[in-house]
């Protein structure tokens, strides 16, 4: 959550900061700030509310200099307004923050700080950071040993970029647990500091991520990486293979259409690599897996919240019948907490399209505390969940930004799919015949989606019917049963209408009682092997009055005579059937959202990256 940027070079920092903030705007947009150092003073532009409203401050009281930090906020302490929205000043006004993360113990903090004479010029945590910054400066500290002070009183996890007139060469910056990533952008004669890496991709490629508790140093010219206690570390330099384009809207409206329609690009590049068509392999070389190994292991714990966790409910079936290896899937804010049964031949895998997720992060750490294998599905290059596994599987979809998640749900299936083929063939469970055939149809995937996303059009016209539908109740089973799950998240969390994903097995446990003529019953029901069951629950629905929408396959005469509106899918071997329902369902919600007026890349409430508990 909340985006930081930070600059120091020989540019103009105020453009550079603000184009970066948009990079990051999905991070939060309750409102954002910048800082400057301008003529030896701090200058502080904030505004509350999207970042246009600060673009427009800006505009009318500009400012100049070579070193600024920024930041968008997505409020945990402190309504959203502008005396909340970051960066905050100290008392002296020659020392700013802004930070990611919740300080703790802030109530303690501001008790102890307010007792020594600070007053306060916000609700927020942050700005008890910048005092105590300042305490520490006041009493001789440089910037460096002052937020090395300031940092030790910190509990929970944060990232931090604090710059000061005192010494106007140079920014400082920290990380400690997993509040989100703290990157630092290398260019010529200038540096760069974010929290992720779309906000300087147009600047730099060479980035280096601090780990938690550390801090770093960081001047026109290069940077200095220690731990919080002072030792020295060597870092690795990374290059990003994004290119800046992929961060961009380009023709599309919004980023979520964008990245819906990239679904085909985006899975063939999952693909790329790792399949062998002419063998009939499969070869993920990061999940540093031998035979041996594989065949030891004895259960695999996929963990992940939201969407990621959908697709993870999909793997399991995938797993379960390709690799004959059980497994759980547990909500990682659950997990986290959880006295799980595991040991050195449990697999937890996590799955995170940001791998910042603090829960997710913090269930593999239980993994590797239990001493448990662990293996990441993650999209973002070199994020933490990436870094902390043993093995992991890149998505390759290239950024995503839009808040709602479609092609790093796709993507993973995907993975999951060639994932359950590697281990299938070392456990020794699939024939040579069975395993050509499952990588073959792996052929089919990019033709499928590209067919599914040519008939937006027709999908478009079942959302103007239904766009003013107030409850909603989507229905699945077996293998299409977590795609109810996850079209029903779709449309809550743009369109703010109300829906819930219910196995529709259940539906006569409970939910039919909800089942009326204003409710609308989303069924999903491609041909697979749960379709003839799928078909007497349609009924069942449509029996009581339910408005009733199916996904069918392509001449299924049967889903159209008793549907009221119908998304037509093309048919594929079963077990890819998630990978093409789940697209008509991310293109309603989309069109249902912008119908209603919604902005649907910032949905209210909610940010990208949930970095907080
Ligand atoms: C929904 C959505 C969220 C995320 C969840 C996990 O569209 O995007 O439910 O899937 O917050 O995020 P990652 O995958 O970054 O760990």
């Amino acid at each position: 959550m909340c985006g930081i940027v930070g600059y120091i070079g020989d540019k103009d920092a105020t453009p550079i900061i603000i184009n970066g903030l948009k990079r990051l705007e999905y991070r939060g947009y309750d409102s954002a700030g910048l800082a400057v150092i301008e003529n030896s003073h701090i200058e502080v532009r904030r505004d509350a509310g999207k970042l246009a409203n600060l673009v427009n401050r800006v505009a009318e009281r500009p400012l100049k200099g070579k070193i600024g930090i920024g930041h968008t906020r997505w409020a945990t302490h402190g309504e959203p307004s502008e005396r909340n929205a970051h960066p905050h000043l100290g008392q002296t006004g020659k020392v700013v923050v802004v930070h990611n993360g919740i300080v703790e113990n802030f109530m303690e903090l501001r008790e102890e700080l307010a007792a020594e004479g600070v007053l306060f010029n916000s609700d927020t945590d942050t700005e008890t950071i910048v005092h105590l910054i300042e305490r520490y400066m006041g009493a001789g500290s440089s910037l460096e040993q002052a937020a090395r002070k300031a940092l030790v009183h910190l509990q929970g996890a944060h990232g931090i970029v604090v710059m000061s007139t005192h010494e106007p060469d140079k920014i400082v910056c920290a990380r400690i647990g997993n509040a989100g990533g703290v990157v630092i952008g290398k260019g010529e004669n200038e540096m760069f500091i974010a929290s992720d890496i779309p906000a300087i991709l147009e600047h730099t490629r060479r980035v280096v991520f601090l780990e938690s508790r550390q801090m770093a140093v960081v001047t026109q010219n290069g940077y200095e990486v220690t731990t919080l206690e002072g030792a020295k570390v060597a870092v690795q330099e990374h290059t990003v293979g994004w290119d800046p384009v992929s961060a961009e809207k380009g023709e599309y409206r919004h980023f979520m259409q964008k990245e819906i329609h990239e679904q085909v690009r985006a899975l063939t590049d999952t693909l790329a690599g790792r399949v062998d068509f002419e063998e009939g392999k499969i070869r993920i070389p990061q999940l540093n897996l031998t035979t041996e190994k594989a065949k030891q292991i004895n259960k695999i714990i996929i963990t992940a919240c939201g969407t990621a966790a959908h697709a993870g409910m999909v793997g399991k079936t995938y797993l379960e019948r390709i690799a004959r290896v059980p497994v759980e899937v547990e909500i990682a804010s659950e997990f986290r907490y959880r006295d799980p049964i595991v040991d050195e031949n449990t697999v937890v895998l996590a799955i995170s399209q940001s791998g910042e997720t603090a829960d997710t992060l913090a269930a593999m750490e239980l993994g590797r505390m239990r001493g448990a294998i662990l293996w990441s599905i993650v999209n973002a290059i070199g994020s933490q969940a990436m870094r902390l596994a043993d093995g992991y599987i890149s998505m390759q979809t290239g950024p995503e930004i839009g808040v709602a998640s479609t092609k790093a749900f796709t993507a993973p299936l995907v993975d999951l799919y060639m994932l359950a083929i590697v281990l299938g063939d070392m456990r020794g469970y699939l024939s040579d015949a069975e395993r050509r055939k499952l990588v073959n149809d792996l052929r089919l995937v990019p033709s499928l989606v590209g067919e599914c996303l040519n008939r937006e059009d027709a999908v478009f016209e079942v959302s103007k019917a239904l766009k003013d539908v107030q409850n909603s109740m989507y229905l699945g089973r077996g293998i299409n049963m977590p795609i109810a799950y996850e079209g029903a998240l779709k449309l809550k969390e743009i369109s703010y209408i109300h829906a819930e994903g219910y196995p529709a097995g259940e539906m006569k446990h409970g939910p039919i009682a909800l089942v009326d003529k204003e409710m609308l019953v989303l069924a999903i029901a491609p041909k697979d092997p749960w379709y003839d069951k799928m078909i007497s629950q349609i009924e069942q629905a449509k029996a009581r009055g339910g408005k009733v929408a199916v996904i069918a396959t392509d001449g299924d005469t049967r889903a159209a005579e008793i549907a009221d509106y119908v998304f037509w899918v093309p048919d594929a071997p079963w077990y890819l059937t998630p990978i093409v329902t789940v697209i008509p369902l991310q293109i309603f919600a989309y069109h249902i959202a912008t119908l209603r007026g919604l902005d649907v890349d910032q949905p209210r409430n909610l940010a990208k990256s949930v970095t907080v508990e």
